[in-house]
């Protein structure tokens, strides 16, 4: 089923191009495993190369797909509503494994450093393994990833960054991602109220991990900001109000922002609407 040869964009293009779920997690793995073993020398050298990746990447039949407002929205202090929000979360995971390999696949005519890829290809690894943990919490509730309507907004910040990496970067981990940031203490203080370990366990997983993708994203936007000599915060500012459709919110996790390297004179002033 797996071509060795395959570049590294090829493969990041056969797994946007993956519908089922579990089938793209263990092919999103697989390619990591085997890259990291290119890099360390135990395997031939995979190319960076260069793919034709899908404009919105391949779905399961299951979930059905929603405008974000025509979602149900339920009571997370209910058995179904813990349900509902880790099946949200779930399709959270799912859309990161896609916006990882996306990255590479769609910038790889951009030189970049090999590092970049080494962090979006460990990222992407590592929301595959977030979305299997979902889903063991979600069987072990007697429910599954597809049980559930899910909404397509996710994929909109793709879309609208499909040519600007640097959009792609301010965009996604230092705006969608550094959001996890600011929700999963209150998810986790949610389950540990309804005494729920494996959830529990499962989320800190995620937020510890997900620091370092928020870090990755403030990373290569300073490093193209660097490259282009120009001043990070204000690329940073009109990037998001271009592609951003709405402010951000607060509260802010103030802390785990720092540790991932975004100073709060980045996202402050993007909690009110651009005076121009
Ligand atoms: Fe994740
Ligand atoms: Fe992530």
């Amino acid at each position: 089923m797996i071509n060795q040869n395959l570049s590294l964009a090829e493969r990041a293009a056969q797994v946007l191009n993956t519908a089922d779920g579990h089938e793209k997690t263990a092919l999103s793995r697989h390619h990591a495993k085997e890259w990291f073993e290119s890099r360390t020398g135990k395997r031939e050298v995979i190319e960076i190369g260069t793919a034709s990746p899908p404009l919105h990447p391949a779905r399961p039949e299951h979930p059905e797909l929603l405008n974000p407002r025509d979602v149900p929205k339920r009571k997370p202090g209910t058995p179904a509503g813990r349900i509902a929000l880790l099946h949200a979360v779930a399709h959270i995971e799912l859309n990161a494994v896609d916006l990882h390999w996306d990255i590479i696949a769609r910038f790889s005519h951009v030189p970049m450093p090999m590092g970049f890829y080494d962090d979006w290809v460990k990222s992407a690894d590592e929301e595959s393994k977030h979305f299997n943990l979902i889903c063991d919490c979600l069987d072990t509730l007697g429910s599954h990833y597809g049980a559930l309507p899910a909404h397509t907004g996710m994929w909109r910040a793709a879309e609208d960054t499909a040519e600007d990496l640097m959009g792609r970067l301010a965009v996604v981990p230092m705006v969608l991602e550094a959001r996890g940031l600011d929700v999963t203490p209150g998810m986790i203080e949610l389950f540990r109220k309804a005494k729920m370990p494996q959830v529990i366990e499962t989320l800190e997983v995620i937020y510890a991990e997900e620091v370092s993708h928020v870090a990755y994203g403030s990373k290569w936007f300073h490093f193209l900001c660097g490259r282009e000599n120009s001043d990070p915060k204000e690329i940073f500012h009109s990037l998001v109000r271009r592609y951003f459709h709405s402010t951000l919110k607060p509260p802010f996790n103030e802390e785990k922002r720092a540790e991932a390297g975004i100073p709060p004179d980045f996202y402050w002033p993007l909690t009110e609407a651009d005076p121009q």
